[in-house]
């Protein structure tokens, strides 16, 4: 018998972490079944769950998180609610934030709303500790005040703050997760691991922001998922919880340790003028989570090295992503930046 909710609602589960969260509950978890409500943007890719397209469990919808009608029949049946559906990607946020205050905010609400009519066992938000903003030294704890300082993170802070108001307000038994940088195969090669390898590959220039020296902690996504279970079947209602790889570097070095692993050239990367308003520094305290037993099972560099091997062998997955829009969105964000450029410090 699982220990999670039987019927799952996943938002989002056709992006990078959703549809790692959904293969692995189908695939160890025989008495939970799983609907997927995905809007497919640019972000959401059916490859990603081809391999469950078949199973018995599992069902596809796609339809707008903002959408109540779409979110109310589905929500009548359904346990619990796990929403991964975001704008997730900062420098879009950056150049358009009114998707970002559409799903990441108002999505959310429709959600709430819906399980709290329903009265669903669980409603699990997955954030990110973007919403602590910069942290100088030290790590971020859950109780920390929000400080967002791009509109991504903003839009996410806004509706933690609303889940948690649903939890007190309405009794809604509510967690949130907020995470660090996740990586792994999937992830959409807008991102920076993805971007940098793939461009590595073709030959293409690396565009570093800045001086390259800001820190992130890394988190592979199947240790995340592995959290997101354990919350899911034992966290405390109204709670918040981070998750945290605990492996902390500079752009620059997860830069060259890439290079070393692709015995690419560091001629490749190109130092581009800097991300507007770009934090220095994300950390964050996962003491509460390790109280429940969790900790990373994949240590960083095994897991970048089967990253990077994934997207070597899986041109057919990413090279169709990187036509179309993409291109149009790359010429737009990195053009005049990699034409700029700027001097290394
Ligand atoms: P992603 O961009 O890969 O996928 C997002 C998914 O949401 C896509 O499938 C997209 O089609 C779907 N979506 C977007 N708008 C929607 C809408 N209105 N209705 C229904 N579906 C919609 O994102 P990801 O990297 O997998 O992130 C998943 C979640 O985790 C997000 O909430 C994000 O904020 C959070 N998070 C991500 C990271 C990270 O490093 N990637 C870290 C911390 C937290
Ligand atoms: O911290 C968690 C967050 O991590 C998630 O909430 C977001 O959804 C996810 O996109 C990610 O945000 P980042 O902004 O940290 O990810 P990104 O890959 O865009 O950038 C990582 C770092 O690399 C950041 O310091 C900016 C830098 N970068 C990024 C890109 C795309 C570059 O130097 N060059 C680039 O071209």
């Amino acid at each position: 018998m699982s220990d999670l909710p039987r019927r799952l609602l996943v938002t989002g589960g056709a992006g990078f972490i959703g549809s790692t969260f959904v293969r692995r509950v189908l695939a160890s978890h025989a008495d939970v079944s799983v609907t997927v409500l995905d809007k497919l943007t640019y972000a959401g890719n059916l490859a990603n769950l081809a391999e469950v397209t078949d199973h018995p469990r599992y069902r596809f919808v796609r339809g707008d998180i903002c959408d109540p009608a779409v979110v109310e029949p589905l929500a009548a049946n359904t346990d619990a609610i796990v929403n991964f559906a975001a704008e997730t990607h900062v420098d879009r946020s950056i150049t358009d934030p009114s998707a970002f205050i559409d799903t990441d905010v108002h999505g959310t609400y429709v959600l709430l709303e819906a399980a709290r009519r329903h009265a669903h066992a669980r409603y699990l938000q997955i954030s990110t500790d973007e919403v602590y903003g910069h942290v100088a030294e030290g790590s971020s704890g859950e109780d920390d005040p929000l400080r967002p300082r791009s509109p991504y993170a903003a839009t996410k802070a806004a509706a933690d703050l609303l889940v948690q108001a649903y939890h007190v307000t309405h009794g809604l038994p509510a967690i949130t997760t907020r995470s660090s940088n996740n990586f792994g195969p999937h992830q959409y090669p807008e991102k920076i691991i993805p971007l940098f390898v793939t461009n590595a590959i073709d030959g293409e220039p690396l565009p570093l922001y800045g001086d390259g020296l800001q820190i992130r902690d890394w988190l592979y996504v199947e240790d995340h998922c592995d959290a997101l279970e354990i919350v899911l079947a034992q966290g405390t209602p109204g709670e918040v919880y981070n998750i945290g790889g605990g492996t902390s570097l500079t752009n620059l070095e997860l830069t060259q340790r890439i290079l070393d692993l692709m015995g690419a050239p560091t001629s490749l990367v190109r130092h581009v003028p800097d991300r507007p308003g770009h934090d220095r520094r994300y950390a964050v305290d996962c003491a509460k989570l390790s109280a429940l037993g969790w900790e990373p099972r994949h240590g960083f560099d095994e897991a970048l090295a089967a990253t990077v091997a994934w997207y070597q062998a899986r041109e057919d997955w990413w090279r169709p992503l990187k036509s179309g829009e993409y291109l149009a969105y790359y010429r737009h964000q990195y053009g005049d930046r990699l034409a700029a450029g700027i001097a290394a410090e």
